[in-house]
């Protein structure tokens, strides 16, 4: 079994790069299915959730390539099925993204659901009701979500929650329907840009991405491209809280500033410095942080996904801080966690009062999920004490060499292989 040992408390000092954005690769390597031609991405992260989701293009007939570190050539037309088996989908959620993708080009689907996680149930109604709209039919069968259409023809489509995965996975399918799809409350996520930029790097002709109203005019061919994904909002924002949260000063680097803007603002309120340089974010902490109140939104908004790293910066602020998580139903889960080493955090569904405390103390914790797993890095980073982390593969689906980049930066944590409990169990 493999953990993070953290020995907390070290000041942090220094500058770390930030990695492409997890949420734009797994949206733009499926996104290549759709081409005619070969795609060559660059600052692609060195992610599990990116090793996944090639493998799953190649076993369905892709050529894929890593052509660096961080490129990855793929070549899509070898692909000639548009159902895909359990086995390859079950361990990722943005499989999803496989649907609108096979629909564009093959005008069919079968792609197993993609279930529920660690913070709720995760529907796809609202990617369904855009596929419907297109002219396709949709049923989910045995679990595995099936899709034809005779033809893809633009259409008007009100989302009713603004959702990422409906806004990309219609996006997708509406790039060579005939005529003009129109999104209303779309998402408008960094990686919603990009994927869109993308897709039009390749001939495609959407517009309005980043705003609630994305136009889509169906074109008949793709051709091959070579695009370079943006940085990785909730990394960065993961080092700028951890950078807060162990009393630093980082140089955090490689970031998108206007990306960051709810987060900044909010490390400001606490009493953090944050100072943009072009595509650096500086964060300085001296002295106690302050309480604030969050509620988590859509982009622009404070996103969901640094919810509980933040929490876990507030658990030691002076004064109660109030969350509010507005997009998933049940992402509090990791605050038992936290408990664990201190924290004094009460939850009531959508609401987690922190009562800061001086200071947490090390201990041995789980990663419950991705970012929550990175709340676990926050507090093992400020805690008095050694913290040791399970399940961290939940924290390597997301964060690129996380324990290089932090101990690059001052942080005393290792990744060390223990073996695993059962391991004589099993060797009898
Ligand atoms: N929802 C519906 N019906 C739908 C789709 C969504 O009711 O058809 C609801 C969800 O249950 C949720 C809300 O709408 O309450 C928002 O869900 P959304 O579809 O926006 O989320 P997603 O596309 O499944 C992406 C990110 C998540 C991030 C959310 C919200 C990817 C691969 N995942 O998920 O990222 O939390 O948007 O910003 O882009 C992460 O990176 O750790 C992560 C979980």
């Amino acid at each position: 079994m493999e953990k993070f040992f953290i020995n907390g408390q070290k000041k942090l000092n220094g500058k770390i790069k930030v990695s492409g954005a997890k949420n734009a690769a797994v949206a733009i390597i499926p996104a290549t299915i759709i081409s005619d031609g070969v795609c060559n991405i660059e600052n692609i992260p060195n992610i599990s959730d990116v090793t996944l989701i090639g493998k799953i293009l190649e076993k369905m007939g892709a050529k894929v390539r890593l052509t660096s570190k961080s490129s990855l050539e793929i070549d899509p037309r070898g692909i000639s099925s548009s159902d895909v088996s359990y086995d390859l989908v079950k361990k990722m959620r943005a499989s999803s993204y496989l649907l609108g993708a096979l629909l564009a080009r093959f005008h069919s689907a079968s792609v197993p659901f993609p279930g529920g996680c660690n913070f709720g149930v995760r529907p796809i109604d609202q990617h369904l009701k855009g596929f419907s709209a297109l002219g396709t039919e949709c049923k989910v069968e045995n679990g595995i979500v099936k899709i034809r259409a005779n033809k893809l023809a633009g259409s008007s489509i009100y989302l009713d929650i603004v959702s990422v995965g409906a806004t990309i996975n219609i996006m997708l399918a509406a790039t060579k329907a005939n005529g003009l799809t129109i999104i209303e409350n779309a998402a408008k996520e960094p990686h919603i840009v990009d994927l869109a930029n993308f897709l039009n790097s390749m001939g495609a002709d959407i517009t309005g991405a980043g705003t609630d109203c994305i136009k889509i005019k169906g074109v008949s061919k793709l051709s091959g491209s070579s695009y370079s994904i943006i940085p990785d909002q909730i990394e960065a924002g993961s080092y700028m809280v951890a950078a807060a949260a162990a009393s630093g000063n980082v140089w955090v680097e490689n970031v998108i500033p206007k990306h960051l803007e709810s987060i900044s603002a909010k490390l400001q309120e606490i009493g953090v410095k944050v100072e943009e340089r072009g595509d650096t974010i500086r964060v300085v902490r001296s002295g106690k942080i302050k309480k604030c109140n969050i509620k988590t939104m859509p982009h622009p908004g404070f996103p969901t996904d640094m919810q509980p790293q933040i929490a876990a910066l507030l658990s030691t602020a002076d004064g109660t801080s109030i969350i509010n998580e507005s997009v998933w139903d049940n992402r509090f889960k990791y605050t038992d966690e936290l408990g664990k080493m201190g924290a004094n955090i009460s939850v009531d569904g959508k609401i987690a009062v922190i009562n800061g405390i001086k200071e947490l103390v090390g201990a041995p914790v789980k990663a419950i999920d991705l970012r929550a797993g990175a709340a676990m890095v926050v507090a093992g980073l400020c805690a008095k004490g050694v913290t040791s982390i399970e399940n961290i593969h939940y924290i390597e689906r997301g964060y690129e060499n996380i324990v290089d980049k932090l101990s690059g930066i001052g942080a005393d944590i290792k990744k060390v292989v223990e073996p695993d409990e059962d391991f004589f169990e099993k060797a009898l």
